[in-house]
């Protein structure tokens, strides 16, 4: 089967186009055909060199300090099971599937993945590209339940026009929530579009200064230092950020401990009956992907480089039809 691997971290031309053995399913797998995969900024920060802190210095710790354990990208897919282990019980051979891979791998032709895995069910009205990178709206929405999003709530969402965020702007006004989108000043008018009350172009002056505070601040980039985040928090405000840095959990902590505001951070955790929760959404046409543009598997190296431009809206993905 043809896969992009890396062996060793660098700028997108580490990225191989190669053809290896087509995996074999362990007794609780599936092999997966993959039809679509995102290509997400996640992927890019695993293959770059840079150790940009100390979360990551630890990050790296799991995926390889020197070179990539993982070789292939891509955690955000869909496909179709092309055989099961001898133990699957919950998924048959033709299931059509999108989810989630934390061991990535889904910058192949198939990938082995738990049965375990959150996978369910591809939506009846969306096609494997627009699926394949709805598992991002899964990191969105564990992050809005943990700051216990609530209707008629004010929501910045910063880092709003990207993977995650586009997500989030959607879910938080399925809420109930009034959102103030912040992005880039070409993705403003996609973020009306989907639902956001305000927009704010992150690249015009400092917005943390205008006064304006909120209910909850979702930092998806955690561009927000410590004291420009807390002046946007109102009276028991919430701030949470889907970078998880070491440094910021003791001032966090003091804040959550000497106020009514609340300042957090953490990982997700995927869980099937969230990706449910969403497919729902997404056949009820409360949820849909914003899709930027679409690559050949041989050319996700393109695919990271144009990522890393800054310039897409929305999702990236690779299509193998
Ligand atoms: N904690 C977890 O479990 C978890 C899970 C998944 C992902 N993540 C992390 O979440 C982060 C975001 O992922 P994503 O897929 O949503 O990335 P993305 O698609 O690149 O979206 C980020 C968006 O933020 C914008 N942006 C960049 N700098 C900004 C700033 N200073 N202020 C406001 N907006 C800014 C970008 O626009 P421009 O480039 O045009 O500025 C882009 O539209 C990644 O670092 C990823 O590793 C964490």
């Amino acid at each position: 089967m043809k896969a992009v691997l890396f062996y060793k971290y660098g700028p997108p031309e580490v990225l191989q186009f190669k053809e290896v053995e087509k995996p074999v399913p362990k007794a609780k797998e599936i092999l997966l055909k993959i039809k679509a995969a995102a290509v997400t900024m996640g992927d890019c920060e695993m293959r770059r060199p840079e150790i940009t802190s100390l979360t990551w210095f630890l990050a790296r710790l799991y995926f390889g300090l020197r070179k990539p354990r993982i070789k292939t990208l891509g955690s955000y897919f869909a496909g179709e099971i092309e055989s099961v282990g001898s133990e699957v019980k919950s998924f048959n051979v033709g299931d059509v599937l999108f989810g989630i891979s934390p061991t990535f791998g889904a910058h192949a032709e198939f990938v082995c993945l738990s049965d375990a895995y959150a996978l369910t069910k591809l939506p009846s009205n969306m096609s494997f590209e627009e699926a394949a990178p709805v598992g991002l709206g899964l990191d969105s929405l564990h992050f809005l339940k943990k700051a216990k999003i609530k209707k008629g709530e004010h929501v910045l969402i910063n880092g709003a026009g990207g993977g995650i965020g586009t997500y989030a702007v959607q879910l938080a006004k399925h809420f109930g929530a009034k959102v103030t989108a912040v992005d880039s000043k070409n993705k403003l008018e996609m973020l009306r579009s989907i639902g956001a009350d305000m927009v704010i172009d992150y690249k015009e002056g400092d917005f943390t200064k205008k006064g304006m505070t909120y209910d909850i601040v979702f930092d998806v980039v955690g561009s927000l230092s410590h004291k420009r985040s807390l002046r946007l928090l109102n009276n028991k405000g919430r701030y949470i950020s889907a970078i998880p840095l070491i440094t910021r959990l003791l001032p966090n902590l003091w804040v959550s401990l000497t106020s009514n505001k609340k300042m957090m951070t953490g990982l997700t955790n995927p869980h099937i009956e969230d990706l449910d929760f969403l497919k729902n959404l997404i056949e009820d046409r409360q949820l849909k992907t914003i899709l930027d543009s679409t690559f050949d598997l041989q050319d996700v190296a393109d695919a990271h480089r144009y990522l890393e431009q800054g310039l897409k809206q929305g999702n990236v993905v690779i299509s193998l039809k």
